[in-house]
């Protein structure tokens, strides 16, 4: 199987009330621990690549290691930049293989995200790419932007009819509170998402996808394996699971996760290195980092996304 866009996926998941996982990978372990939990759960998958894990594993590299899950997994696999700052980078990443791709227009002026936005995707959609736009802030920190909690801002509804008619997007990243990073709330404050604005979005766009970005739970279990093993991980905070289940069975087709990869990941590797001062072979610890993400991935598929089955 070749790798797939995200088109039909996305038709069956809002259909079928489910969403598709994307998973940011930075190299082999995370790629092997992700689609092997996909394989064994029959689910389709998205593999999401950041500018800052090109510029950590290399283009080529990432391309490769997608291929070789692809020949050993007999599932759907999308391979997408994640929040593409330029036309540029969503070019390289066109002409390079990959079969999605974000541009991320969402802190400049409506009128220039659209401008920048529909040039991406009238060259990707030249060469059978699928392009994801974004409307609205998150708060946190990427790799390149950092926009503070006063600086976020949510997703206009009356902006997404214009927007999605002028550039062409086949999807659309909205912002309703989540947020980037391991620290998405405040202790002691309530989490809470606007499904109000994404219920406006969805009646406004029938049948479009929508992205919820900053989709981490932050699982409290690898929480605390962190800081039981010499991490320091204070007040870390994620979205409820529940919440993202209500996401999943509505209009959001995609769900990005990368800060609960980075944990489960840390958690093993912390792990093995804290019980076993003496160990040095990379390979010990590794593959424990791995197998909690494919413990991680296979949880999300079948607790929260609802896309076992779906390949
Ligand atoms: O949304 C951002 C993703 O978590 C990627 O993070 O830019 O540090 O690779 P990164
Ligand atoms: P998290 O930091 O919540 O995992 O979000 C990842 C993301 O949105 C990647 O684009
Ligand atoms: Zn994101």
């Amino acid at each position: 199987m070749a790798l797939v866009t995200t088109k039909e996926m996305f038709n069956k998941a809002y259909a079928g009330g489910y969403a598709i996982g994307a998973f940011n990978v930075n190299n082999m372990e995370i790629v092997q621990g992700i689609t092997e939990a996909a394989g064994e759960l029959n689910s389709p998958i998205i593999l999401q690549v950041s500018a800052g894990a090109r510029k950590y594993a290399n283009h080529t590299y990432l391309v490769k290691l997608v291929e070789a899950a692809l020949a050993e997994n007999n599932i759907p696999i999308a391979l997408h930049l994640d929040h593409g700052a330029d036309f540029d980078i969503c070019k390289s990443c066109i002409d390079g293989g990959f079969t999605s791709v974000m541009i991320d227009g969402s802190h400049h002026s409506f009128k220039d995200n659209i401008e920048l936005t529909r040039r991406v995707v009238e060259y990707a959609h030249s060469k059978g790419v699928v392009v994801e736009g974004e409307l609205g802030q998150l708060a946190g920190i990427e790799d390149d932007v950092n926009v503070s909690d006063e600086n976020a801002s949510y997703t206009h509804p009356d902006e997404v009819e214009e927007f999605v008619d002028k550039t062409g997007v086949d999807s659309l990243a909205i912002a309703i509170g989540t947020s980037h990073g391991a620290f998405k709330f405040k202790p002691g404050q309530k989490p809470q998402l606007r499904f109000d604005i994404l219920d406006e979005v969805s009646k406004r766009l029938p049948n479009f996808p929508i992205v919820l970005h900053g989709a981490s739970s932050v699982s409290q279990e690898y929480v605390k394996i962190i800081q039981e093993h010499g991490g320091q991980l204070a007040d870390a905070i994620g979205i409820p699971e529940d919440m993202l289940r209500q996401a999943a069975r509505s209009a959001v087709c995609k769900i990005n996760i990368d800060s609960d990869l980075r944990l489960a990941m840390t958690a093993g590797i912390r792990q093995v290195l804290f019980e076993n001062p003496a160990a040095f072979d990379p390979r010990e610890y590794l593959k424990v980092g791995r197998a909690n993400v494919k413990a991680l991935v296979a949880h999300k598929i079948k607790n929260v996304l609802g896309s076992e089955n779906k390949a």
